[in-house]
């Protein structure tokens, strides 16, 4: 394929020599004359492991060119990669300047091509960029239309520097966001040999997955980082316990624990991490995102107060009381703050849970429920039918098959749904169906 590759950067300079190397013919631009010197002349603009024989050896076989003209490198290909630099702007923004002039240029180009034209952003974007902003750019500069005359892609660049060409040859996934089947089948031709799945799904959600992947590698280290400072101030090796936690990978390094849904709670996990932050506390040892763990668990919990109350209904049906589905344990269940929230701002409330029997609750589970909701006894029913029937808005809190089944069967078309657990076939349930967040 005839590939224009710009921004010669650490993205880019790889991203050219490793498809020269796979037989492509790549125009690289960068407005930095110094760069495409170097490239020309066979050398890396990059320090990279492998890139300095690779560079020399792409360069001697003739299908690498280098130009500042970005209107000759759209008409030498077809379809080009977009590395340019996205830093952060001093107020941590992103700032787009480079992107966005480079769209201008590219659209510009686009104008005076009568051929069709992919044009692929590789750049991490803000989500919702290459939608909203530049293709409207690229529109308006060429006079033409995206999926008409010309196709638009994002498609994240997972690699790492240090270890880049080994990463492009073997990225975790690839990941395309597209809206027209013809540009996917293009980067399908370019990335569909290497050994990881190859993933089409919208742009929004290509542009958002990169961020995601960033902000959870950040998170990875920082948690191994603050168990460290904890485990030095207890005189424990880190790395032997990180180690440990590593090696279960049935819920530890595994999705488990990884999927959207509501507040966590029980009986540990709240628990436990008080314990933790208070041992920090008295060790001077400071755990600024552990710390900020069961603030934001309250923010998710208050979500879903606030969808009620925003609602101005007034008779609440919570189905599901305990803190996870199949248990009757109520200690810290995030669902007992709801309904003593509820009481507060003086809603009427009802509560099913097919688990929770309170005349069988004994010990700590008995003391928890007593001392928040002293009077649950008389909002408890043991059937589902008359908590749906005598409620305005259902909060759906628990997801076993029976209880979704019989909501199916019994919620009104007037009634309003929060769904705090994914409700499969949501579209086929009567009544306003509302998720806590999707
Ligand atoms: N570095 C990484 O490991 C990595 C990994 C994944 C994604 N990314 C993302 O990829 C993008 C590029 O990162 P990088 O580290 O390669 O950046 P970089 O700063 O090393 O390179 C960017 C290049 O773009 C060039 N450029 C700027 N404006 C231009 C224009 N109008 N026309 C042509 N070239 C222009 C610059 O001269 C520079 O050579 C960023 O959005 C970054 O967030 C980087």
């Amino acid at each position: 394929m005839r590939i224009s590759i710009f921004g010669l950067g650490y993205v880019g300079a790889v991203s050219l020599a490793c498809l020269a190397r796979d037989g492509h013919q790549v125009i690289g631009s960068d407005i930095d004359q110094a760069k495409l010197e170097l490239i020309r002349s066979g050398r890396t603009p990059v320090v990279e492991e492998g890139m300095v024989d690779l560079m020399a050896s792409v360069a001697a076989s003739g299908r690498v060119t280098v130009t500042t003209d970005t209107a000759r490198a759209v008409h030498g290909s077809d379809l080009s990669l977009i590395c340019v630099g996205t830093p952060s702007a001093a107020n941590g923004s992103q700032d787009q300047s480079a992107v966005l002039r480079l769209t201008e240029a590219l659209g510009r180009a686009m104008r005076e091509k009568r051929e069709p034209h992919v044009f692929v952003f590789r750049s991490t974007l803000v989500p919702g960029t290459v939608e909203e902003v530049l293709t409207p750019i690229l529109e308006r500069e060429s006079g033409k239309t995206r999926g008409v005359d010309f196709d638009v892609c994002f498609q994240p660049e997972f690699l790492r520097e240090g270890s880049s060409i080994r990463d492009y040859d073997r990225p975790p996934f690839t990941v395309v966001g597209a809206r027209s089947e013809a540009g996917a089948a293009r980067l399908k031709e370019l990335f569909g040999h290497l050994p990881c799945e190859f993933i089409v799904t919208s742009i929004r959600a290509a542009e958002t997955v990169k961020y995601c992947c960033n902000n959870f590698h950040a998170v990875k280290i920082t948690f191994a980082n603050e168990t460290a400072r904890l485990c030095e101030a207890l005189g424990v090796d880190p790395f032997q316990v990180m180690d440990l936690v590593c090696r279960d990978r049935s819920l530890n390094i595994s999705p488990a624990y990884l999927k959207p849904g509501f507040a966590f709670g029980g009986s540990c996990l709240p628990k436990d991490l008080r314990a933790t932050m208070h041992l920090a506390k008295t060790r001077d040892v400071e755990l600024p995102m552990l710390g900020s763990v069961l603030q934001s668990n309250r923010v998710h919990a208050d979500r879903a107060i606030a969808k009620v109350l925003a609602s101005g209904r007034r008779r609440v049906g919570m189905i599901g009381l305990s803190f996870k589905t199949g248990t009757d344990d109520l200690r810290e269940s995030p669902l007992v703050l709801l309904a003593e929230q509820f009481i507060g701002k003086g809603l009427s409330l009802l509560v099913y849970d097919p688990e929770v029997h309170l005349s069988r609750l004994i010990g700590a589970n008995r003391r928890f429920i007593e001392s928040h909701l002293p009077h649950i006894a008389s909002l408890m029913r043991a059937d589902i039918e008359s908590v749906i029937a005598e409620s305005d808005v259902l909060v759906v809190g628990i997801n076993d098959a029976g209880t979704l089944e019989a909501v199916a069967r019994h919620a009104r078309a007037d009634q309003l749904v929060i769904d705090l657990v994914k409700l499969p076939q949501r579209e086929a349930l009567r009544g306003q169906v509302e998720g806590l967040c999707w």
